[in-house]
């Protein structure tokens, strides 16, 4: 029985042949980007700007030198919040963010006093609330708005324009989380006004571990403190850490193998395009859903509200809790997922399932195909069947 994996929200598998072979090619040269006076030095700093300028693309950012390359979404996602937020200023997230946003937020309301609201999601729609969203920012002055764009729990993708301008229209910052949704939506950083938006590169965006991007609307570097300091190839005889982008925020040499997968990775996006990805992965999950939903003794939590989806699906079963109903659907039946929370604490809060330690997760990749979900359905089924 071959395995079948459905944690894509985790982490993309399989990825595509040609970002395994980069990988391999970039992980035995021998240069730096932006170090060395040599052809491959070169050939290193064209590759750095390539993969920029793809994340670009794919993000709607026109300027590629505010794209910087970090280590995920998680790096990113810090990188804005420890750099901008300062004593006394407010914040408003959601219900919906991962412990990425969630634990810098509290770290800094104990260190620096900062204070966040949350704003609620709907577990029908799985929808932010756009009304209590305008609300929290009439109530008082906010410096930053941080919005989920897909749930990496329910999987509901937000209406982002939408918020992004009700955000904007009260002279709030924007810092979205597309940790989710990059490489399977059409995404326009520049045209909505966007001030930050963090991604991964190892997730809707299929290449390596370890790899991510923070993109930077031209001006706003300068509000944030960078959290490392160090070599970046230039200006090396000032004491200063460059005050550009991306060099202020890219301290140290840069994962050129990872770098190299992720332009490979959004090479592979751009020629399938992310509209045709995130719609087999959309069809991918609806069938999941239903077909789920339609097994007695299974709760689905993943919302049939019309809602686009980027990929998980969220469930319970009755007659087992879903650390052991993840052992046993792997053991006996090789389907690969995931249970717990998810590192998103608070939407189990909402959910109601925070007592039972979370819920199942099955998340579908591009690469799968019905019959795969089909197998998926059926094995559900059959543990079911097997311990009632
Ligand atoms: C919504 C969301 N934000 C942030 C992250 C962190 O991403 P990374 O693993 O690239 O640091 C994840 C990872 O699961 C996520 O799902």
């Amino acid at each position: 029985m071959h395995p079948l994996y459905l944690d894509n929200a985790a982490t993309s598998f399989p990825r595509p042949a040609e970002v395994v072979e980069v990988l391999s090619e970039w992980g035995g040269r021998g240069s730096a980007a932006g170090r060395g006076s040599h052809a491959e030095t070169a050939a290193t700093d064209d590759l750095v700007l390539a993969c920029r300028t793809a994340i670009a693309e794919l993000t709607g950012t026109d300027s590629a030198r505010h794209v910087v390359l970090t280590s995920g979404c998680t790096e990113s996602l810090n990188t804005v919040l420890l750099g901008l937020l300062r004593d006394g200023d407010s914040v408003i997230a959601s219900r919906l963010d991962h412990n990425s946003v969630l634990r810098p937020l509290h770290h800094l309301q104990q260190t620096r006093g900062v204070s966040t609201r949350l704003l609620d999601f709907d577990p029908e729609s799985g929808i932010l609330n756009p009304d209590q969203l305008k609300q929290l920012l009439a109530d008082s002055p906010v410096r930053l708005v941080i919005l989920n764009h897909g749930s990496n729990v329910i999987g509901t993708i937000q209406p982002l324009e939408q918020l992004v301008a009700i955000a904007k229209a009260a002279g709030a910052l924007v810092l979205v989380d597309a940790a989710q949704t990059a490489g399977h939506e059409t995404l326009s950083f520049t045209d909505w006004q966007i001030d930050f938006l963090s991604l991964a590169g190892h997730k809707g965006i299929p290449g390596p571990l370890g790899t991510g991007a923070l993109c930077i609307k031209p001006g706003r570097e300068d509000l944030l403190q960078p959290l490392m300091f160090g070599g970046t190839g230039t200006q090396s005889e000032s004491a200063l850490q460059p005050s550009q982008c991306p060099e202020k925020f890219e301290s140290g040499n840069r994962n050129t193998p990872g770098i190299a997968g992720l332009l490979a990775a959004a090479n592979w996006i751009r020629s399938q395009t992310p509209e045709a990805v995130g719609e087999q992965v959309q069809t991918l999950s609806q069938q999941l859903r239903d077909g789920l939903a339609k097994i007695a003794g299974v709760r689905v939590f993943t919302p049939d509200s019309g809602a686009r989806l980027c990929g998980p699906v969220a469930f319970q079963l009755d007659a087992l809790s879903c650390h052991d109903a993840a052992v046993i659907l792997d053991e006996e039946f090789g389907i690969q997922c995931r249970a717990g929370l998810h590192c998103a604490p608070l939407v189990h809060d909402t959910l109601g399932t925070s007592e039972q330690g979370g819920c199942l997760r099955f998340s579908p990749g591009p690469f799968l195909t019905e019959a795969d979900i089909r197998r998926a359905i059926s094995a559900v089924a059959e543990l079911i069947g097997e311990v009632v």
